[in-house]
């Protein structure tokens, strides 16, 4: 029996996976390659992307997951026109970590102190280069050169002159950096051309973080990675340009029904102004939806109608797709060709592995991290009834909500600016809830990694690739389907 067939009309809860000979020796995420690809030319260590939602990825939360090894996407929810917010948001994780600076901040020696001052203010840097006319740098000045003293003297005053800086000329491994700042006990190592010219900086504080980081998704010049949501008409190529200009890695064009005439238009728009960007697209749930964003060159297909926890889709118009089925359906359809990103649905761990299984090469979280202390939005405190005690008490509680639900449209709309048919054209196709506040996303993120390197153990395989290679060559040998009463027995504690 073909697998398609025995997944028709199916989601995760209908199925287990039988379990095999195990061979990982420790079910250990720093021990098991859990690598795969986001998008045709990024690759990423660990398979978890948090969800452009409003309620879900800002900069808090993108940086969290680039850490660990995903990435986080941007959402496109603000004000139609009103771009700058979300690239502030794409900026913010540019900025907290680098390999080597290279676009240090500089000042003039000849500058007044009041001028340091005020730079480091506006660019929240506390370390400044300062450089001569032609750029060869004189020396540094930092926050702590610049305490107590009158704003009218010069930089050049108070810099550590170049004659006792420890430098470094030409290009440096970041194992060497360590080597030398850890010898020189110091904080900064500027690096220069052979006649001085300033090349950048590379810092203490970025090293640790690369240490403590082993796993995470940076570019090519040691910064955390970060894709942005634009929509497919409107202000999508205007605001594709400013999240790109801030550094977005890669363009994610979603809307609820790509497999349309919009969503052609809007590739073919974004690949003539932009060329060669990573562009990822979707929602399609279909192998006839999945082929139609292939030929049209994206990069990377999102994979989901309706199994997301805010959706309302499938209640408010009877379309869409069980997500087992409608990753089946994609991965046969598209072959290897394109790495499918499964968006939605997952209610519980096991559901991760599920879905790397059943044809994604990573999965999109939404209202998994719900709740967490990353996601935007205030926490508001709630009475509940203690059952046990029969008391009210205080809860704390955050807001997470579909992107379609009446609320988060509506916030999007400029409303003076709105007419009334606009108003009332708001179909809502998500919903809004409050859950419980709670901790870090990096526990969460933890914890979702540990259990899949349990399934893969569980599955005889000692990797992810290699969990996902023997399941396609042999799914029968995996695939259990389940009764009511085993559902019940599985799931239902
Ligand atoms: P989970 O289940 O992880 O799903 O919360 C996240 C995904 O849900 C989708 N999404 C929506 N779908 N109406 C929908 O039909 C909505 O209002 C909505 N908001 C989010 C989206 O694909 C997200 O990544």
């Amino acid at each position: 029996m073909d697998l398609l067939h025995m997944v028709r009309g199916c989601t995760f809860d209908d199925f287990l996976f039988t379990p095999q000979y195990g061979l990982l020796a420790r079910r250990d995420p720093d021990g098991v390659d859990l690598s795969t690809r986001f998008t045709e030319h990024l690759t990423i260590q660990r398979p978890l992307i948090s969800a452009n939602m409003d309620t879900v990825t800002r900069a808090a939360m993108a940086v969290v997951l680039a850490e660990e090894g995903g990435i986080g996407v941007i959402d496109r929810g603000f004000r139609a026109g009103d771009i700058q917010p979300q690239v502030t948001e794409v900026a913010a994780v540019k900025r907290t970590q680098h390999g080597i600076i290279t676009d240090p901040h500089t000042i003039s020696g000849e500058q007044r102190l009041g001028d340091a001052i005020r730079l480091m203010e506006q660019t929240g840097v506390g370390t400044l280069a300062v450089v001569d006319s032609e750029g060869k740098l004189t020396g540094l000045v930092t926050e702590r050169d610049l305490r107590f003293v009158s704003s009218e003297g010069f930089v050049c005053e108070r810099m550590t002159p170049l004659d006792r800086l420890v430098v470094h000329t030409g290009l440096i491994s970041f194992a060497d950096a360590e080597q030398v700042m850890t010898q020189r006990k110091i904080k900064k190592l500027p690096l220069v051309n052979q006649d001085g010219t300033l090349l950048g900086i590379i810092t203490a504080r970025d090293l640790l973080k690369h240490t403590q980081h082993p796993f995470a998704t940076r570019d090519s010049g040691g910064r955390l990675c970060v894709g942005a949501a634009v929509g497919a008409t409107g202000d999508y190529l205007e605001r594709a340009a400013e999240v790109i200009r801030a550094g977005a890695d890669v363009i994610v064009v979603d809307i609820a029904h790509g497999h349309s005439r919009v969503m052609e238009n809007a590739i073919e728009g974004l690949r003539k102004r932009f060329g060669a960007i990573e562009l990822v697209a979707g929602n399609v749930a279909t192998a006839e939806g999945a082929r139609f964003l292939l030929e049209r060159g994206v990069n990377a297909i999102k994979v989901g109608i309706g199994p997301g926890g805010g959706c309302a889709t499938r209640l408010t118009t009877n379309f869409g797709m069980p997500q087992v089925e409608a990753l089946v359906q994609c991965r046969i359809a598209v072959g290897d060709q394109i790495p499918l990103i499964a968006d939605g649905g997952v209610k519980r761990d096991g559901s991760i592995a599920a879905a790397l299984m059943f044809g994604g090469d990573s999965v999109m979280l939404g209202s998994a991290f719900a709740g967490t202390e990353e996601t935007p939005g205030e926490v508001v405190l709630k009475s509940v009834l203690e059952p046990e005690s029969q008391k009210l008490v205080k809860v704390p509680f955050k807001v997470f909500r579909g992107m379609a639900s009446i609320s988060a449209v509506r916030d999007r709309l400029d409303l003076e600016e709105a007419n009334q048919r606009e108003l009332e054209a708001i179909g809502a196709e998500g919903i809004e809830v409050s859950v419980p506040a709670r901790g870090s996303a990096r526990t969460v993120v933890h914890d979702m990694l540990k259990h899949l390197c349990s399934a893969i153990s569980y599955s005889g395989a000692q990797s992810l690739p290699e969990l996902r290679r023997k399941f396609w060559s042999n799914p029968e040998k995996y695939v259990v389907k389940l009764t009511q009463p085993s559902r019940v027995e599985s799931f239902q504690r």
